[in-house]
């Protein structure tokens, strides 16, 4: 039973709680593409933390946590976040890390910065590398986990001269010389990445089939958006992997038909970091009425995020490309008092001759603390949320009323 769990925006929907909630039941936690640009907030035993690779479900006790084959990983943010984890909660879950997953380098950030410094339309990526490791990967001159336990001293210092030859060529042209790196620099760090993280690394692929002809809850994490998709999003506005359900069976390695739910997230409004294109953003003092109530800077970078309506007719193409089985909508709580506040609520349904949004106005809610069904909400939000049921023809199934990971409502 595969569940996969997928944002529909621009990310920041709120992935990290759907998951978490599902882990509950789950016997495998996968993250399947994307590094750590994505930011996972979670509230474990009433603290915060912020996960950038680590599966959501890693706090739960008994699950398997894995970071699949189609992941970059920086080993010296996991590390760390092992460290925070591990070292703070008690009740930690089991980690695994595919030995196919790429590893990102401090060249890799380099890299990453020297693209945005040549590009005129700066995409505003995170810094974190991620880009310059896909390449990699794409070039096949990448390293990858399993090579720091299975290759000798020999093969892994030439696989090293084949991936910074290149690099080292641009930092001395473009006069970042500074940014050169030897094959020793690089040789050392793979060592420490082998003693840090060497008892993780496995083919986790026997993992994943054992869970699958058991029959037991295997639960698939989705990083970033729809909109952020390298093929489906606002190219090039977007990330180099595919957040889609089909990019998360890849990067997990499981078939399509083993798939049975695909949840897709989103917030009642939106929000995007970045630059690239947001017709419903809001940029005067409406979309700080939004960035103060819904809290919205980046967990990654800590930028403001820009904030705008919700662009239902975006949400409906992003729905049926993931094949969502099911919809949750967070931050209802949130918009209510956005409403509330600035009187009114809008909804874009479409867009009109000059690609300006049409949109369809509703009123402001205020959710109620001990509100525990879907009945009990106010009837301003049901009205909201039947008519996203409308427009993208899916049915809502989870209902995201305050930050915490039982603050959810569940309808079944
Ligand atoms: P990159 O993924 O760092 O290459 O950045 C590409 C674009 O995706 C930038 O606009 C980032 O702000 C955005 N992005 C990447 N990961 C996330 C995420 O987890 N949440 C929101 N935006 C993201
Ligand atoms: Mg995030």
């Amino acid at each position: 039973m595969v569940t996969i769990v997928v944002g529909l925006q621009w990310g920041d929907e709120g992935k990290g709680k759907v998951t978490s909630e599902l882990g509950n039941n789950a016997e495998v936690v996968i993250r399947a593409t994307g590094g750590n640009n994505a930011g996972h907030t979670v509230v474990y035993k009433g603290k915060k933390y912020a996960l950038h690779l680590l599966p959501s479900s890693i706090m739960k006790k008994g699950v398997k946590n894995i970071i699949g084959p189609g992941v970059v990983i920086d080993p010296e943010v996991l590390t760390q976040e092992i460290k925070i984890i591990f070292g703070e909660s008690s009740a930690v879950g089991k980690l695994v890390i595919s030995n196919k997953a790429h590893i990102i380098f401090p060249y890799h950030k380099s890299m990453d910065q020297l693209h945005e410094e040549f590009k005129e339309h700066k995409i505003g990526t995170t810094g974190r590398g991620i880009g310059p490791c896909y390449c990699d990967k794409a070039n096949r001159v990448g390293i990858r986990m399993g090579d720091l336990i299975s290759c000798t001293e020999i093969e892994l210092r030439a696989k090293i001269r084949e991936a910074i030859a290149i690099p080292n060529i641009l930092f001395q042209n473009t006069g970042h010389v500074e940014w050169g790196v030897s094959e020793n620099t690089i040789y050392e760090l793979c060592c420490k990445y082998k003693q840090s993280l060497e008892s993780y690394i496995v083919d986790v692929q026997p993992i994943i089939n054992k869970a699958i002809d058991n029959n037991t809850l295997i639960v698939i994490e989705g990083a970033q958006a729809f909109n952020l998709d390298i093929d489906h999003g606002d190219y090039p506005f977007v990330t180099s992997s595919n957040p889609v359900s089909a990019g998360a069976c890849c990067g997990a390695g499981i078939g399509p038909t083993q798939v049975e739910k695909v949840i897709g997230i989103l917030k009642a409004y939106s929000s995007r970091v970045g630059e690239g294109p947001f017709p419903t953003e809001l940029t005067g003092d409406e979309g700080s009425v939004i960035r103060e109530l819904g809290h919205e800077y980046g967990t990654t970078t800590g930028r403001p995020r820009r904030c705008g309506w919700l662009d239902l007719s975006k949400v409906a193409t992003a729905a049926k490309i993931n094949g969502c089985t099911t919809l949750c909508v967070n931050h209802m709580d949130t918009l209510g008092l956005i409403g509330l506040k600035l009187q009114h609520i809008k909804v874009c349904i479409g867009y009109d001759d000059e690609k300006q949004p049409i949109y369809s106005y509703f009123k402001g809610w205020k959710i109620d603390k001990c509100c525990k069904t879907y009945e009990e909400l106010p009837m301003n939000a049901t009205k909201y949320i039947e008519f996203i049921e409308e427009h993208t023809g899916v049915a809502v199934q989870y209902i995201g009323i305050g930050p915490d990971d039982e603050d959810v409502i569940k309808r079944w």
